[in-house]
């Protein structure tokens, strides 16, 4: 029995904000953002619109593009590190405006890795007989963390107002961060099949010794309460990231887990058709496909369009690769990711 991806979706917000709009916040530029991370524009979702929201939009696509209907779901992954609420998690709130029935409802935070995480736990599942069509969804409203109550307003376009040197200060603390993250959602329909095609090797691995280099302190509940207005001031509600060290880390276990994946399969590197990477930096991806010595057709990207959105953007980018005709039959395909925690990993997938 094999897991296999019959249907995907996305998700996505619909303010389309470029580098050039954030350059009217802080003191950053088209050109440094680009040169930097290949990203020039990100969706930020609308007020009041959280990533169950875009999570409930991405999973009736996929279960559309499945050719079922929602009642025809047995599990849900939802893997997020930005959730409505810190409880419940987004899945039951997605169950039931998605009109899943009563189905059990995972809630997963393994960050930019969570898609993964979410493939392996969805091919356990539908391995073990448990479960026949899974829902995974990966879904992010990063807009939350930043601090745009200085210029949001500006930003999507409701004030024409020019923010203060204040504000554009402030906002300037956290740029080497906020420009680099984006709201959207992806999903896969998973599905129990007989057959070659299906998920193959996963190796999954987790460094918790590096759990500093990408973090949010704020808003814990190791303090007492967990938030607070100062908290808030000194900025602990903004993640936390040494960029150059996630950069190393990123560029070297990668491509060391695609190894690991295809080495326990009897692959060459070669005979891989397609090698979808976590979109956090396009240098980072370009460093994964010279370290792999794969040609760049081999190694799409869509981060110039959504900047990191974390947990939704292998869904994303596999769905648009389908769309865009790079998936077809008979191909082997590997996904990877590193993120915070730190989470890496790759998974084999037969098409
Ligand atoms: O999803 C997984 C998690 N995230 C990642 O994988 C991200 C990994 N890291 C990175 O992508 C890169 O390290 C960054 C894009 C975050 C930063 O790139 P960098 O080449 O490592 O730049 P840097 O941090 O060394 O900063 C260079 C300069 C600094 O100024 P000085 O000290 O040289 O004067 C920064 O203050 O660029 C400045 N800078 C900015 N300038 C304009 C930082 N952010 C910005 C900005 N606009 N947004």
């Amino acid at each position: 029995m094999r897991s296999v991806i019959t249907g995907t979706g996305i998700g996505v917000p619909p303010h389309v904000i470029t580098n050039e709009a954030l350059s009217r916040l802080m003191d950053t530029s088209d050109e440094w953002i680009r040169v930097r991370s290949g990203i020039q524009e990100r969706r930020y979702a609308e007020l009041g619109q959280g990533s169950t929201d875009l999570g409930v939009i991405a999973s009736r696509n996929a279960i559309a593009d499945a050719g079922l209907a929602p009642g025809d779901m047995d599990a849900v992954i939802f893997a997020t590190m930005t959730p409505d609420h810190v409880l419940p998690g987004n899945g039951p709130l997605l169950q039931t405006a998605l009109g899943l029935g009563d189905i059990p409802t995972f809630d997963i935070r393994q960050q930019c890795s969570g898609f993964l995480y979410g493939l392996e736990l969805a091919d356990l599942f539908i391995q073990s007989g448990r479960y026949r069509r899974v829902l995974l969804v990966g879904a992010e409203v990063h807009t939350a963390f930043m601090p745009w109550h200085l210029g949001w307003d500006t930003l999507i376009g409701q004030s024409t107002r020019e923010i203060t040197e204040a504000e554009r200060a402030e906002n300037t603390l956290s740029r080497d961060r906020t420009v680099l993250f984006g709201d959207g959602a992806g999903a896969v329909v998973i599905e129990a099949r007989e057959g070659e095609a299906g998920l193959g090797t996963i190796r999954l691995h987790t460094d918790g010794a590096g759990a500093g280099v990408l973090t949010m302190t704020g808003a814990s509940f190791k303090r007492r309460p967990f938030v607070t207005v100062e908290q808030i001031q000194a900025g602990e509600t903004v993640p936390v990231m040494s960029g150059k060290e996630v950069f190393k880390s990123a560029v070297t276990l990668m491509p060391q887990s695609v190894r690991e994946v295809c080495a326990a399969s009897g692959l060459a590197v070669e005979d891989l058709d397609l090698v979808l990477v976590h979109q956090a930096n396009l240098r980072i991806i370009e460093g994964v496909q010279k370290a792999l010595g794969l040609p760049p057709e081999k190694v799409p990207h869509n981060i110039e369009r959504y900047g990191n959105t974390t947990a939704a953007t292998l869904p994303i980018l596999f769905h648009e690769c389908r769309q865009q005709g790079l998936v077809r039959p008979g191909m082997n395909l590997v996904f990877t990711a590193l993120g915070s925690g730190l989470h890496w990993g790759a998974a084999l997938y037969r098409t």
